[in-house]
Formats: structure tokens, sequence, C-alpha cells
């Protein structure tokens, strides 16, 4: 039996990440941020010469990638996130990461993950699912300050492009397409300071868990 998943969608820049990592500070589950294995690819693909469209080089180096070494701070780039929505299109590079994020989700006594496909594909029995969003002006204000603070020369109305096409390739695509789950709880975050959204988010996995541990001793 697994243990207590809680699975968090939603698109760029929606605050997965900081809601995430509070759940996981919280229950003291492991967290994994299954875009850092989309961009750690996008990002290989690149430094070897290649292009993250391609999907035979793609996936060869999704297929080799090592998921512990995900910490470059090169992954957490502007040009990383757009190479890793190009290289996740491919259902091949999918395929290849998909077990190492099963075995996450299998974990004692549970584990967080965020992605695009987590309540739908990775972990569609997740006891715990969230559905992230927020306006696409507020998610790209909120990327524009994260990567401006990284010392990235960025200007807003590029990251808002950014967000729109990063958006429609990830709804868009074949493979494991950006979607609601029918039983995830939606969080729009468009009106909520960073610790409200985390609140919200709590409130909502209290509540998964307390219907989990009464099915349990069902
Ligand atoms: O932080 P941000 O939301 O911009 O991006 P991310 O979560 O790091 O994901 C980067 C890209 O990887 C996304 O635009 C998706 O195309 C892809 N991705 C995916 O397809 N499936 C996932 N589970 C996670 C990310």
């Amino acid at each position: 039996m697994a243990g207590f998943v809680i699975a968090i969608d939603g698109p760029a820049a929606s605050g997965k990440g900081t809601i995430a990592a509070g759940l996981g500070l919280r229950y003291g589950f492991p967290v994994l941020d299954t875009g850092l294995l989309y961009r750690a690819v996008g990002v290989t693909v690149q430094r070897g010469g290649g292009d993250p469209a391609d999907a035979a080089t793609a996936e060869a180096v999704a297929r080799r990638l090592d998921p512990s070494q995900l910490e470059d701070p090169a992954f957490r780039t502007r040009e990383a996130g757009e190479a890793a929505s190009l290289a996740a299109a491919h259902p091949g590079v999918r395929t290849a990461l998909r077990q190492f994020q099963q075995r996450f989700a299998q974990r004692e006594p549970g584990a967080v993950i965020d992605g695009r496909d987590i309540g739908t594909v990775i972990a569609p029995d997740a006891p715990a699912k969230l559905f992230v969003t927020a306006s696409p002006e507020v998610r790209a204000e909120r990327r524009f300050k994260q990567l401006r603070g990284q010392g990235e020369q960025v200007t807003y109305d590029d990251i808002l492009a950014d967000i729109r096409r990063r958006d429609e390739r990830d709804s868009a695509r074949a493979a494991s397409p950006l979607v609601q789950a029918a039983d995830a709880a939606l969080l729009d975050t468009t009106q909520m300071s960073i610790s409200q959204a985390a609140d919200a988010a709590r409130r909502i996995v209290e509540e998964a868990r307390a219907r989990w541990e009464a099915s349990r001793q069902g």
C-alpha cells in the first residue's frame, strides 16, 4: 500500500513549488519537483549541441538522466524552462522519466510531487490532489520577480509571452497534457499571498488526509 501521496499540478509559475515545499515540511515528506527532470533533459540536450525539440535526442538524454543530480542552478533559468517544455512534449521522454517518479510516489509514509500530470498519469490514485493556478498576468509577475532575483535580464512582457506560449504548448500536446484531474481540488491563487495560498492548500490536504485515514480504518 502506497503512503499518503500529495499530487500538485498546474501551469508555469502558479505557486506549485512553494506550496509543495510547505506541505513537505508540514508532513515530513520528501518533495519532488518533476519540472526539474524535464529542465535537466532540456539543458543537457542543449549542452550537447542538440535541440530539445528533436525527439530522438531528447529521449536518449532522458533515458540516461541521473535524477539525483537536479541541483544545477542552470536548470532554473528562463531558457531551461523553454527547453523543458519542448523536451516534455515527446512521449518517449515522458516514458523514460515515469518510473523514477512512480517509485518516488511509493515512498512511505508519503510524498509530495508537483508537475503537470501527477494527478492524472503519475499517481492517479493519490489521495490528495491539487490543481494550482492563477491568471497569466499574476504568474508572469511572480516569475519576472523570481528571474530578476536570480540576476536574469528579462522584461515583464517577455515573461508574460513565455507563460502564454508555455500554457498553450503544455495544454495542447497529445502526451500527458496539462489538465485538471476530475478529482483534484482547484486552488486559484490569483488574489492570494504566498502564505494565504499555503494555508488554503493545507486545508484542502487536511480534509483529504482525514478522508484517507477514515477509509483505511474502514
Ligand atoms: O516552474 P515552471 O512551472 O515554469 O516550470 P516547471 O514546473 O519546472 O516545468 C517546466 C516545463 O516542464 C513545463 O512547461 C512542462 O512543459 C514540463 N513539465 C511536464 O511536462 N511535466 C511535468 N510533470 C513537469 C514539467
